[in-house]
């Protein structure tokens, strides 16, 4: 992105990676922006109490090349989540987006993320609050209910509600969220998906902005999603494990941009970046364990991944791991 422009935000979020918690840190978000130029990326979550209460600042760090990025926020007190969202503006982000869909215990018991379902009305002052503070758009990510709600009940009311207070772009996660009885892990795959639902909503909710999420694992399902009146689609676990299957031809094939670039050159490009890094005194691993699946699925792969994980870590590991790794996906390529 050219330096001081705004980014466009709404256009970006067509297709967005979803944020996920030790994986979307500011390095794998800097490895995405090199394979995207185009796609919305989303922080980790942030908790309000870390930034506000904890003066944890130094967690809205990120590289400036990641815009459009999103910052999303955890918390459920509306004055808290207004002043971390004024933190987060200040700091540059593009957007700010409340998790109202994280069923974590840890999460849960500070009231924040899915359980969040329960009260609407405390999500709409949370909002509220968060766009009277926040000079950039305030958006949520929800869930389609939790435990024994009815979705087709709940979720329509709960985006009414939302609305009211003046958020008009969501990301809905097809799925319930299980509070008891599911690790978050389980609650990532066993509640059933619901896209149908999702559809519905942005038929009733035609002025709203409406992003699908969960267990889209390609970018032809994102095409469908779109094709069938969806605003965006937000993929994460995918993007993740196969970045390049997602990320590479995103730009063409769903913003109509012509920059293709291919792994090869993205993990060359990552070269800089892993000095920068080592010489601010980190480590090479923090930044190789999210490149792990740039040649999934090609030959040499698995030589990649365990050139890698096993020798990233150990102490004077420098980008030279990463060019011998290198040698065997494109050692692979041309025998
Ligand atoms: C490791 C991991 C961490 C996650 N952390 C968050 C988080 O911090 N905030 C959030 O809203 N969702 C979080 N999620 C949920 C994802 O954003 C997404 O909703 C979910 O994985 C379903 O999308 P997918 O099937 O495309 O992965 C996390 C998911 C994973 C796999």
């Amino acid at each position: 992105m050219v330096e001081n422009e705004k980014p466009n935000v709404l256009r970006a979020a067509r297709l967005s990676i979803a944020p996920m918690m030790d994986w979307t840190d500011r390095h794998c978000r800097y490895l995405h922006r090199l394979m995207s130029g185009e796609t919305l990326l989303y922080t980790e979550m942030v908790t309000a109490p870390a930034l506000v209460r904890g003066g944890a600042v130094h967690l809205l760090d990120y590289n400036p090349e990641e815009h459009p990025v999103a910052l999303q926020l955890g918390g459920s007190d509306p004055e808290e989540l207004a002043a971390a969202s004024r933190l987060g503006a200040a700091a540059g982000y593009d957007e700010i987006n409340l998790n109202v869909g994280c069923p974590s215990d840890r999460v849960q018991s500070g009231t924040f993320g899915a359980v969040l379902m329960k009260t609407p009305d405390l999500v709409a002052d949370c909002v509220a609050a968060m766009a009277e503070a926040s000079p950039v758009e305030v958006t949520v990510k929800c869930r389609i209910g939790v435990d024994d709600q009815e979705p087709r009940d709940v979720l329509p009311a709960f985006l009414e509600k939302i609305r009211a207070a003046g958020v008009t772009r969501i990301t809905i996660h097809a799925r319930k969220a299980w509070l008891k009885g599911l690790s978050p892990k389980e609650n990532r795959d066993i509640p059933p998906l619901d896209y149908a639902l999702v559809h519905e909503m942005k038929t009733a909710f035609a002025d709203m902005h409406i992003s699908i999420n969960g267990g889209i694992a390609t970018l032809e399902e994102a095409e469908q999603h779109l094709a069938a009146g969806l605003d965006g689609v937000m993929i994460g676990r995918a993007a993740y494990h196969n970045p390049s299957d997602i990320l590479l031809g995103a730009d063409r094939r769903i913003y109509g941009v012509d920059r293709e670039t291919d792994a090869e050159t993205v993990a060359h490009s990552m070269l800089p970046y892993i000095e920068r890094h080592l010489s601010a005194g980190g480590k090479l691993n923090q930044v190789t364990r999210h490149m792990m699946g740039l040649f999934a699925g090609r030959p040499g792969a698995r030589a990649w991944r365990r050139t890698l994980s096993e020798r990233a870590t150990r102490p004077g590991a420098g980008p030279e791991l990463v060019e011998e790794a290198l040698g065997h996906v494109s050692g692979a390529a041309a025998a």
